[in-house]
């Protein structure tokens, strides 16, 4: 079976200004991080720049959004190209806050999916229902059709991570247990390798995402079928560092 290297996202959403994020960043790059963790860190368009040249190498760079075109009259966006030219390798797509927030779609998420591959970017793919949603017992129906979109526009699965991210878990300190991702998960294993392939299946990493902390980070780690973590509110605070070495 392919090995999975577990896998640390930060996201930094709009937060910080380059004075509380250099010294974030002078944390982590001194910290002594698991060298079999891959870790990436998301930060605010404008900082992208700033956060490459200021971040170890060991530690990525993601952009947390782009447009699905590589240029032209878009006033306000910014393209897979661009944030390539600013030496970042990542790029978050379909987080939940771009879908209910800004009302993206599932077709929007899939062309920028498919763009930021064709540029070479890798992609961290959010996916995850809301709490109607999962009270109405409709969460994997959600899940798939978002999956499904998602993958129809995978020209490479090397370069896609998959965040499983709750909507309900998202900043509320409400996290799923470890039973409730796990089960999840393992679902969209199953998804992908109906769908897609054994060999998908078995390689590409399903992170969680929703209210990771230094507390609850172990537990989830534990479970066979999460790879990693998608991390906001904790991801601007040192305790980072204990949520990227929790399978160390
Ligand atoms: P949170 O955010 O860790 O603050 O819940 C997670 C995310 O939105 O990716």
């Amino acid at each position: 079976m392919a090995q999975r290297n577990f896998f640390v996202g930060g996201n930094w959403k709009m937060n910080g200004n380059k004075e509380s994020l250099e010294e974030l960043i002078s944390t982590l790059n001194t910290a002594s991080l698991h060298d079999q963790t891959e870790v990436v860190c998301g930060a605010p368009s404008i900082y992208l720049d700033f956060a490459r040249c200021m971040l170890d190498l060991r530690i990525g760079v993601a952009a947390q959004n782009c447009y699905n075109v590589a240029k032209g009259a878009f006033t306000g966006e910014i393209s897979p190209a661009m944030i390539k030219d600013c030496g970042a390798e990542w790029v978050i797509l379909g987080h939940s806050e771009r879908r209910h927030v800004f009302g993206e779609s599932d077709e929007l998420i899939g062309q920028k999916v498919a763009h930021a591959l064709e540029s070479d970017l890798s992609v961290i793919a959010c996916i995850g229902e809301k709490l109607e949603e999962r009270e109405a017992g409709t969460t994997e129906e959600v899940v798939y059709a978002q999956t499904q979109v998602i993958s129809e526009n995978v020209s490479d699965w090397g370069k896609v991570v998959l965040a499983y991210e709750p909507v309900w878990a998202i900043g509320t300190g409400k996290t799923a247990s470890p039973e409730q991702a796990q089960e999840v998960h393992e679902k969209l294993r199953a998804w992908l390798r109906s769908n897609v392939s054994d060999d998908v299946a078995d390689s590409v990493r399903i992170i969680y995402g929703g209210s990771v902390t230094a507390g609850n980070c172990r537990e989830l780690a534990s479970q066979n079928d999460v790879d990693g973590f998608l991390v906001g509110g904790a991801s601007l605070k040192p305790e980072f560092i204990e949520i990227i070495n929790a399978r160390a």
